[in-house]
């Protein structure tokens, strides 16, 4: 089975003061995860959407998916966690107990703040877990990445042309991510902001997806202003 995650279980402090999480605010007429469901709904690979959202708000997605979203029969609610990536592991935990793990399950985690995917990186995301076991969808760096330890002094200015910046999705076979997750010391769950992170840091290849640079994560109000002037069609 392939699956898609969509990780809408944050609370988008950075946004600001917003009436609900940033992911229901509405983005050209519909709120911003139905966009990006609706993308994965497109793709006839995904076999099952798996949407996590915090508990308090999980009659509010359902409500909405009504609203917006004629067939549902794809589509699962399970709430979401702590961190991004007990957010992450509730929906396997829930695929796990609802359908069962196979061997070459693979599932694709997106933040359901990045409307803007594409069928191409969708398509790229399914061949690469299939193959690959894990990957992750990046952009070049444009600008120059400076490294700095304290935030006051540079510690490393690393070549540009090996930097990337990452995006999601983040695909990966089911038992495969859960094999890792599972065998992190303490310490090491600490350091675990990204998914990935849990294979590399044990030395486990995850392969690159190319992204797109409008495959952006609305984070603050600007980043809400830009995501309006796409949908809208206007020069950014
Ligand atoms: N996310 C999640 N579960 C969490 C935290 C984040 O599913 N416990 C999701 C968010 O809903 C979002 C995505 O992960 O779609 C990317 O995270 P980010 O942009 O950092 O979202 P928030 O944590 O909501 O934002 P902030 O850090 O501003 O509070």
């Amino acid at each position: 089975m392939i699956y898609a995650e969509i990780l809408a279980g944050g609370k988008g402090t950075r946004m600001g003061n917003t009436a609900m999480p940033k992911q229901f605010l509405m983005l050209g007429g519909k709120p911003i995860f139905v966009h990006t469901v609706e993308q994965f709904l497109m793709n006839t690979r995904i076999d099952e959407i798996i949407i996590c959202t915090p508990e308090v708000w999980i009659a509010h997605t359902r409500d909405t998916l009504k609203k917006y979203i004629k067939d549902l029969s794809r589509i699962q609610i399970v709430a979401g966690g702590a961190t991004r990536n007990d957010t992450i592991m509730n929906g396997i935990k829930f695929i796990e107990e609802t359908y069962g793990l196979n061997d070459d399950d693979v599932i694709l985690t997106h933040d359901a703040v990045r409307p803007f995917l594409t069928q191409r990186i969708i398509d790229d995301n399914i061949e690469g877990a299939i193959k690959h076991g894990a990957t992750d969808t990046v952009v070049e760096a444009f600008d120059t990445i400076v490294h700095s330890v304290d935030g006051k002094i540079i510690t490393d200015i690393p070549v540009r042309s090996e930097m990337f910046q990452g995006q999601t999705p983040q695909s990966f076979n089911i038992k495969l991510l859960k094999e890792f997750f599972e065998n992190l010391t303490d310490d090491e769950k600490e350091i675990l902001t990204d998914a990935c992170k849990a294979l590399v840091i044990k030395g486990h290849d995850v392969h690159l997806v190319r992204g797109e640079s409008y495959n952006m994560k609305i984070t603050t109000q600007y980043d809400l202003k830009v995501a309006n002037g796409l949908v809208e069609g206007q020069k950014i």
